[in-house]
């Protein structure tokens, strides 16, 4: 006999945090710098448990950030959302992927975020998820603005439509399926065989045609220490605002 209880589905959102910060040029991987008092990975978190179309959510750290993600991150903010933390790998791909084995089969979407995003709006990430719930893939993107020129050495080959061209960002919704086997295919792939520097590349290279959605302020992603300070200046307007 069919059960008759169905289990329900639930929104999923993958945050990864456990690069390197190569860029930033501290001992204190960014993520870990602290905004207005707060890790910069606690307000990226806020963001996510704020959208209402997220049921639940794994933050993805290197292994040896993981206490410290625990006790400074979510214990003290009682993120109620958050699952679990989990172990990155040496790629942000691999990051990705350690977060996609640890949610349920019943994962319905899944919200793939940089930890390092904290200015993403709360209603933006419901968007694209509502997106995705039609499209099986959506996700934030940003148009240039200046003139984009194809270049070969110094050289300029050609100039590029400038209308076909977006800036790909975060968050990165998926059917859990159809993003699990892009992971799954390309991991255990030939090994040194060429990936796309995203999430919907891998989804594009399967044939899916990914919806895009602007958003609706700057979400920009922290690199260097200029940005951190940038992102200080706009939450503290939040915060005292
Ligand atoms: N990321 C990850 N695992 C990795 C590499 C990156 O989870 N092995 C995460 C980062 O923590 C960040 C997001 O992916 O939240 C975007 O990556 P990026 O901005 O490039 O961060 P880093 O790789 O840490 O910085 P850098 O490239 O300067 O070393
Ligand atoms: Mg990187």
């Amino acid at each position: 006999m069919l059960s008759p209880y169905i289990f329900p589905v639930s929104n999923w959102s993958i945050i990864v945090a456990a690069g390197k910060s190569e860029r930033f040029g501290d001992a204190l991987p960014k993520q870990f710098q602290k905004i207005c008092g707060k890790p910069l990975l606690s307000w990226t978190i806020e963001k996510l448990e704020q959208a209402s179309s997220i049921d639940k959510i794994v933050v993805v750290v290197a292994e040896e950030y993981q206490l410290l993600t625990t006790q400074s991150v979510v214990d003290p903010c009682r993120f109620h959302k958050v699952a679990k933390v989990v172990s990155g790998g040496d790629t942000r791909q691999e990051s990705v992927y350690n977060g996609l084995k640890a949610l349920p089969e019943s994962a319905g979407l899944v919200a793939i975020h940089d930890g390092v995003r904290p200015l993403v709006n709360s209603e933006d990430i419901d968007k694209v998820v509502h997106l995705a719930e039609e499209n099986s893939a959506a996700i934030l993107a940003v148009p240039v603005s200046d003139t984009v020129k194809k270049v070969k050495g110094a050289r300029i080959e050609t100039t590029l439509n400038r209308e076909e061209i977006w800036l790909a960002q975060t968050p990165q919704v998926f059917e859990y399926n159809l993003i699990f086997e892009a992971h799954r295919k390309l991991a255990e792939g030939k090994p040194g065989s060429k990936a796309p520097t995203d999430d919907a590349g891998l989804v594009e290279q399967m044939g899916v045609k990914v919806t895009i959605v602007e958003p609706s302020s700057l979400n920009l992603k922290v690199t260097t220490p200029d940005d951190l300070s940038y992102v200080e200046s706009v939450l503290q307007g939040v915060t005292h605002g």
